[in-house]
């Protein structure tokens, strides 16, 4: 099967998700086509990847050169866009969350999707960064593991968002990503990735607790984790202060700890203390291999699918947990 992907949207995520698509053109998938509201911005990627533009994904789809699409535009709109792509036979490559509140909107894609055997993948980059496979590969030289922690500094975050608008100041930020309709809750849109990190390395969450402290156009808050077997783990986010760390994440166990933060590592167990660089990871080519493993049958796309509404449903039940300020259980 090959997939002619049309880009919906033309901005950073299709942008990153564009290239990773021309890096891996084969037999299996290629760019077919590029639908933006801005001709400008959508006009210049099409001549960047060397295929047609269309205004909407309306003329996308009546002009049959795809069947498949990359939906990479504001998370609210992506329920929507998913749904009138699966039913217009589409397979589907999302950027997350595939859902924002409504956990059951994401499950009826992805029953929709199987239905009429079509792919629907959401891209999970970061399973695939340097940091967070150092992390995976040296999970069991630690012992036990009791202690997980991740710190992102929203100033640094908000910059990559912030295309057009980034004074240094989050206020300033010209972006759909401040804007709460647009966005949905800072857990979901921001933190799908650190609890994704930590279900894979202490394993599947039991509870939640989160407090969302974000005021006067400053986003601030933790979540805390308990996995079976009884592990803790917390995310922290806030403005970037004076020394901190942009995305820092520790893991702790019995016989050492971890410490990565964007592409440097300290590695310590027992007596020994290493620390380095890790080399560069393009982590939407890295999803986008899964994506290729998955049509050629050489990975499970149900267990993938099944793993991301795992991650949807426990990061939906910390945004709960923050708007209800009560401890959770993640329902099974
Ligand atoms: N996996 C990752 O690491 C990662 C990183 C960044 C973002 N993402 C995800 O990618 C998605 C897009 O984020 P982004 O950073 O690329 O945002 P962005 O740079 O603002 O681009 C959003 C795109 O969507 C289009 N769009 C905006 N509002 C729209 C509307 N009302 N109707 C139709 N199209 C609209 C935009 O406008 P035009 O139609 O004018 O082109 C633009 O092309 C988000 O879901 C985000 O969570 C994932």
């Amino acid at each position: 099967m090959e997939l002619r992907i049309g880009m919906v949207g033309a901005g950073y995520a299709a942008h990153l998700r564009a290239r990773a698509i021309r890096t891996l053109a084969s037999d299996q998938l290629r760019a077919a086509a590029v639908t933006s509201r801005d001709p400008g911005r959508g006009g210049r990627l099409a001549e960047e990847l060397g295929v047609p533009y269309f205004a909407s994904p309306e003329q996308l789809y009546a002009a049959g050169k795809v069947n498949a699409v990359c939906i990479a535009v504001p998370n609210r709109l992506h329920v929507r866009m998913v749904r009138q792509a699966l039913e217009r036979g589409m397979h589907v490559l999302c950027e997350y969350p595939l859902a924002l509140e409504d956990y059951r909107q994401a499950e009826s894609l992805v029953r929709l999707a199987e239905r009429r055997g079509l792919a629907l993948h959401v891209g999970q980059t970061m399973n695939y960064d340097a940091d967070h496979r150092f992390l995976l590969e040296h999970r069991e030289e630690l012992g036990r593991l009791y202690l997980g922690y991740k710190y992102m500094s929203f100033g640094a975050l908000g910059s990559w968002y912030a295309q057009d608008g980034f004074s240094g100041d989050y206020r300033g930020l010209g972006s759909w990503y401040v804007e709460d309709h647009a966005r949905g809750g800072w857990i979901v849109s921001s933190h799908y990735h650190g609890i994704q990190i930590f279900r894979r390395v202490f394993g599947e969450v039991e509870s939640v607790a989160a407090l969302d402290s974000t005021a006067d156009g400053v986003s601030a808050g933790s979540v805390l984790l308990r996995h079976r077997g009884g592990a803790g783990t917390s995310i922290q986010w806030g403005m970037p202060m004076q020394g901190q760390p942009f995305n820092k994440t520790i893991v702790s166990g019995s016989e050492g700890s971890v410490e990565v933060e964007s592409g440097r590592y300290v590695l310590a167990v027992g007596g020994r203390r290493e620390q380095g660089e890790l080399p560069a990871v393009d982590t939407f080519v890295e999803d986008l291999k899964v994506l290729v493993e998955e049509l050629e049958g050489r990975r499970d796309a149900a267990a993938e699918r099944a793993d991301m509404l795992r991650n949807l449903r426990v990061t939906m039940t910390a945004e709960r947990a923050a708007a209800e300020r009560r401890v959770l259980k993640v329902a099974d």
